[in-house]
């Protein structure tokens, strides 16, 4: 076959890369985010058919079926997740996206040995096995490992296959150093002998690491560990590139590597805290798991028409969504109802928590597929000031992103971070199922305030209810 010179393979690369960053650009806004993930895939496609014309590869029936026997297992996967487990399919995905690059870098280092060479690379500097290529293998090794079983365990925490809660045993904080130390010396053995079988100890060390690092964290940290984890697996993508010397992986790594940061660290501080204290929290004893154990203090709850009383009779009405609306797939009820209410000449806004839901984004785009106008949703720092004006704050599924115990209680596993303050709407009415507390496990006292109404049941049906009682006002 005809094979694309040097100068073809570049521009190719390059229009792959530019692609890659325009994906990014298209998903930083729930109204580009479908375009911009098309233009990623289509620059990930590009990419893989630039390889196959550019390098003698061998092995291309396995290869072809490798790609086969993946497409075939996560394009069904990814159409039937719910939007709600959404972090575990990005967790299971990432992780083995880190075990790819860990298990790259161990054939390469075959390869890189400096009798064998190496024949493949287009940008080739494993020709010159130096330390600086033995260190870009080793960092490959650990870091990829380290994300392939941390992406798992987090994968099983969220699927709830094991428990959600921070696993710590005393001497955790030794052993983790230990395997730590192991693992830098493992690293410069590789880098000055490349060796094959340290570089397997090396891939044990990084596993052990991944398990460590992640079972300490509780529930409602981890997808933002899942977000760490894509930054390393993207690290260990861009140092697999310089091993193969393949620049568009050095690019496409990198650009995952500051992403996963910059998210990382931007729901970290939605949720005031720093990712230190979300890694190392538990070793102090700190928890960031509650119970889930059902409050029996007694409460006002009232019925759907009485609901629809309050908020028929409203001039401005707060709607807060939260996790529970993404459970009962309420959304398009939601807009009706928003729909009914405007029709009556109420104004209705959305407050948006940035981390309501169990993913960045995850109200916006819940929303978004009901057709909600964007102008209707508004930020935090926005909407906090307009409670006070409000008559009805209207919170469906929500919890944690409204516990006054974030500003009232030091040592919540809340405490800090910033709340929508519903509080202060003259009345407050929760849609949700039971006493039952939120992800944080914690109970919430504005439950038990005089101004504040309580309608049980699934939000969906409860929304229908109130929708059909508005209706008939
Ligand atoms: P939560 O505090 O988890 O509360 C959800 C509420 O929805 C619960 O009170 C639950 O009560 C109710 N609910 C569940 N299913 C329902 C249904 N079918 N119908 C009606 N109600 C239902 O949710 P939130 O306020 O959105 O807060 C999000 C939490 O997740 C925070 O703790 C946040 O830190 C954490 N978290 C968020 C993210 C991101 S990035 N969004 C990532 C990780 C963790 P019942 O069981 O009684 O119905």
């Amino acid at each position: 076959m005809m094979l694309l010179s040097p100068t073809w393979t570049a521009i190719l690369y390059l229009a792959a890369a530019v692609c890659f960053i325009l994906a990014l650009k298209g998903l930083s806004s729930p109204k580009t985010a479908r375009r911009g993930n098309l233009i990623g895939a289509a620059g990930a496609l590009v990419a893989v058919i630039t390889v196959f014309l550019s390098v003698r590869l061998e092995n291309i029936p396995w290869i072809i079926a490798a790609i086969a026997v993946g497409s075939a297992i996560a394009a069904p996967v990814a159409r039937r997740v719910q939007m709600t487990q959404m972090p575990q399919l990005v967790a299971l995905f990432n992780g083995v996206g880190g075990g790819a690059a860990a298990l790259v870098a161990l054939l390469e280092l075959g390869h890189a040995t400096p009798d064998a060479g190496d024949t493949t690379g287009l940008y080739d500097l494993t020709s010159v096995l130096n330390p600086w290529v033995g260190l870009a293998i080793a960092f490959t090794l650990l870091v990829g490992a380290v994300s392939f079983a941390g992406s798992m365990v987090t994968f099983a925490k969220l699927q709830e296959l094991m428990t959600t809660r921070p696993v710590v045993f005393p001497g955790l904080p030794v052993i983790m150093a230990a395997v730590l130390v192991a693992a830098i010396a493992a690293s410069v053995v590789v880098i000055f002998t490349g060796a094959i079988w340290i570089a397997v100890v090396l891939i044990v060390l990084g596993v052990a690491t991944g398990v460590l690092l992640v079972l300490p964290v509780g529930g409602a940290d981890v997808p933002i560990v899942i977000s760490l984890l894509n930054a390393f697996t993207g690290l260990a993508v861009a140092a697999s590139g310089l091993v193969l010397g393949n620049v568009l992986l050095v690019v496409a790594g990198t650009l995952v590597g500051a992403s996963g940061t910059i998210l990382t660290r931007a729901m970290a501080s939605a949720m005031g805290r720093s990712v230190a204290g979300i890694l190392f929290g538990a070793f102090r004893g700190g928890s960031t798991a509650g119970s889930t154990v059902a409050s029996d203090r007694p409460v006002r709850s009232s019925s759907a028409e009485d609901v629809a009383v309050l908020l028929g009779y409203a001039q401005r009405v707060i709607i807060v969504p939260g996790y529970g609306l993404a459970v009962a797939q309420g959304q398009h009820t939601i807009a009706e109802l928003q729909a009914a209410l405007e029709a009556r000449g109420i104004e209705v806004i959305f407050a948006i928590h940035p981390v309501a839901g169990r993913m960045p984004g995850h109200m916006n785009v819940l929303l978004a597929e009901a057709n909600i106008p964007y102008e209707a949703l508004k930020e935090m720092s926005e909407v906090n000031r307009e409670f006070k004006t409000a008559d009805v704050a209207l919170v469906v599924g929500a919890n944690d992103v409204v516990n006054p115990a974030a500003k009232t209680t030091p040592g919540s596993p809340i405490y800090g971070m910033p709340i929508l303050e519903v509080d202060a709407a003259r009345q407050v009415v929760f849609l949700k199922r039971s006493m039952r507390p939120g992800f944080a496990g914690i109970e919430n006292e504005l439950l038990f305030e005089p101004q504040t109404t309580l309608l049980f049941g699934d939000a969906k049906d409860s929304l229908g209810k109130v929708l059909s009682a508005v209706k008939a006002l």
